[in-house]
Formats: C-alpha cells, structure tokens, sequence
C-alpha cells in the first residue's frame, strides 16, 4: 500500500595557519579557523554553489575515548555541526546540487533519510520543492525525528515495503511533473558534482590538523551511498595526505562497496578537471569496513549499541543506523593506526524534529512496526 502525502566564499589558501586558534573549550580541545572553502579557491572555473553550511565545522580531540579505545589520539570532526538548525554531510553535497537543479527535484531514501530530509529543507529554503519517496526501516525516535524535518519542508510518498517502492518513486516523480521541471537526484546525492563538498571538507580538515600539528593516519566514516568517502578521498589526494579512509558500511554490500567509492571518485577527479584542477590518485588509500552492518540499514546492532553508550558518556550523540555502526570499527581499527579521527555525520537536533506531528508520520510507524516489532534501538 502507499501513501501520497502530501555566503559567499571566502577564498583562502590550504594549508593555511589559523589566526589566534586552536581554541580550548572544556576538557576538549577545538580547532577552528578561517579555511572554509579551500577547494574554491583551487578551481579556475568553479560550477555554482549555495551557501548553506557553516564552516569550518569543529574538530575535537577526545583523549579519555581515545585511551579506553587504545588509541594515541582520537579527532571527531564534528560535521554534523556543520549548519542550522541542522547540519551534517548531505549539507555538503546540497552546496553544489542545488544550484544545478530545477525549480522541482525528486531523490529517495529510507525513512530516516538525513540525505532526504538535509535536501527537504535546503530546497524549501531556496524557494525550490523536494519530492521524494521514502522505505521503511526499523523505527526509532532519531528515524521519527528526521522524517518529521522531510514531511515539514518536502512532499512525501511513503512506500509500506520495499516491494511497493518502485511505486512510491513513480508517484513521487508524477507529483513532481505537476509542479514543474524536474531533476532528478540519486540516492544520498552521491553524484560528482555533490562530492564536491566532501572533497573541500577533507581539505578543510587537512588545514585544521595542520595547525593542531598533525594529521591522522585514518579517517573513519559511515559508507552509505558512497559519495562522502569518495569525496574525502579525493580530497586527501589533492592535500598530499598519507591517510586511509575506513568506510563503514552502514547499508547493503550492493549498494555500498569498494567498486562504487573508487568509480565515484574516479569520476569526481574528472568533474576536477573539467573546472581546472588536475588531481592525481596519490598515496591516501580506501579501506570499506563491513562487518559492522548487522541485519542491513538501520537495523540496531549489540555492537552500535554499546558505542551509542560509549561515545554518550563522552558526550558524542550518535545513532544506530549511521554514526554508531561507524564507531563501532574504531576499537579493531586500533590494531592498525595510532591516531584516527571519527567523521561525525548525524546532527542530534535532528531527533527532536521541527515540531508539531506530520499525519504521515503515524503511518510511518506502524509500517515500520509492523515490518519489524519489538525492536530495541535508538
Ligand atoms: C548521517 C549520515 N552519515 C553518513 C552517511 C553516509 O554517507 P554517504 O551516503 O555519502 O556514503 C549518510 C548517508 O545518507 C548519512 O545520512
């Protein structure tokens, strides 16, 4: 069954010292400075972009964590503070899309879809319109919270299985036709021009760990629809780091693998050029991690939450179906590096939604429940 329902850049150098940083807050330290779009500045004709983010986004250094873990050092890049009222990686990727697109655009995901819900809003925003078709997954409040921010700002088509989906994207695509021109955009906006900004993230990065005094040896992130660790890879490439990307797959081996990552990456080096940068595959590497994903996307795992646990006590919020599977890698991935930062992508204030109760969203949940009872998660 299916249900219809309704800055301008700053143009500066990489690697670049900050001024009068890093800043120390708290047990914690933070590193903030004035490199926000480094890539811009290295492009000769660089393609339109929004401004939508807040950057550079925070980085933190958790020592304690990194002691229990047996690391020498642990960095959170905090990307989901990367925006308001939330942030995230698919804010990134949203920066160049945007533009490009047509006054209606059509994409898909689960339920809890921050991919879904980050182009919902961002598109709102911009005076554009988000039509997307939505499959079920395990319900939780962080699922609740963030299809509640898609219902508010997008028009939604939820599918009650993943066998009424294909219908669902039909829909969502015919509603769209009736408002307008149409664009159409892959799931979690794994496209090159969306890697875009997770390649000017990785640099932004590279200059905020330059001016702390040392980079990383890895860089652990969630492998979803691929475009995020490509693009940090590509950016890894272009800052000359020695580091490797440990994608943790948090959907199927189908969707996210090793082959997807390198093509999209492959092709985001060739958007590069096309805007004048020639990048070469240099010495940063990619690891896709997949014993982590359990049952499959968004399924909560014993291992996610005992790292929901963990990373809360250092006052790290993370979910099951992104960020916790992510982190549960770091305790093996301490074998092979000393010092790893976590790409943190989920934005807490998306659980808590942007208020009041979307009718769908009731419907929402009693297909989930219906499709998975009982399941503990958060
Ligand atoms: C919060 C969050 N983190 C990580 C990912 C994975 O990123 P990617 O799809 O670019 O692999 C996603 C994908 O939707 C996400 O929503």
């Amino acid at each position: 069954m299916l249900r219809i329902g309704s800055r301008d850049c700053n143009l500066v150098g990489l690697p670049r010292r900050p001024s009068g940083t890093p800043l120390f807050i708290g047990p914690r330290v933070r590193y903030a400075h004035l490199v926000t779009l480094p890539l811009l500045e290295q492009l000769s004709a660089p393609p339109p972009r929004a401004s939508l983010g807040d950057f550079p986004s925070p980085t933190e250094d958790h020592p304690a964590l990194a002691a229990s873990l047996g690391l020498e050092q642990l960095v959170v890049k905090r990307d989901d503070l990367n925006g308001t009222p939330f942030g995230g990686n698919k804010l990134r990727a949203l920066e160049w899309l945007l533009p490009a697109a047509g006054p209606v655009v059509v994409s898909m995901g689960g339920y809890g879809s921050t991919w879904c819900a980050a182009l919902a809003a961002t598109a709102a925003e911009r005076g554009q319109r988000a039509s997307v078709a939505l499959f079920p997954q395990p319900w939780s409040a962080p699922v609740a919270g963030v299809l509640s921010w898609t219902l508010a700002a997008g028009h939604v088509v939820l599918a009650s299985s993943r066998w009424t989906f294909p219908m669902a994207v039909a829909h969502a695509w015919a509603a769209a036709r009736r408002k307008g021109p149409v664009s159409w955009i892959p799931a979690g906006g794994a496209t090159p021009l969306a890697i875009l900004g997770s390649v000017n993230a990785a640099l932004e990065f590279a200059g905020q760990m330059d001016a702390a005094g040392s980079r990383p040896e890895a860089i652990v992130v969630p492998l979803g629809s691929g475009g995020t660790s490509a693009g940090l890879l590509v950016g890894a490439w272009l800052a000359g780091w020695d580091v490797e990307i440990c994608a943790v797959r948090v959907t199927d081996p189908w969707v996210a693998n090793r082959w997807r990552v390198l093509t999209l990456a492959e092709r985001t080096l060739r958007l590069l050029r096309r805007y004048g940068l020639d990048v070469r595959p240099g010495s940063a590497r990619l690891r896709v991690v997949g014993e982590y994903l359990g049952d499959g996307y968004g399924h909560p795992t014993p291992d996610a939450l005992r790292s929901v646990a963990l990373a809360a006590a250092e006052g790290i919020a993370l979910e099951v179906t992104y960020g916790a599977k992510a982190f549960s890698a770091l305790a093996r991935l301490a074998a092979s590096f000393r010092r790893i930062c976590f790409w943190h992508t989920f934005d807490r204030r998306l659980v808590s939604g942007p208020g009041g109760e979307h009718p769908l969203l009731r419907e929402a949940r009693a297909y989930a429940e219906s499709l998975w009872p009982h399941q503990k998660s958060t």
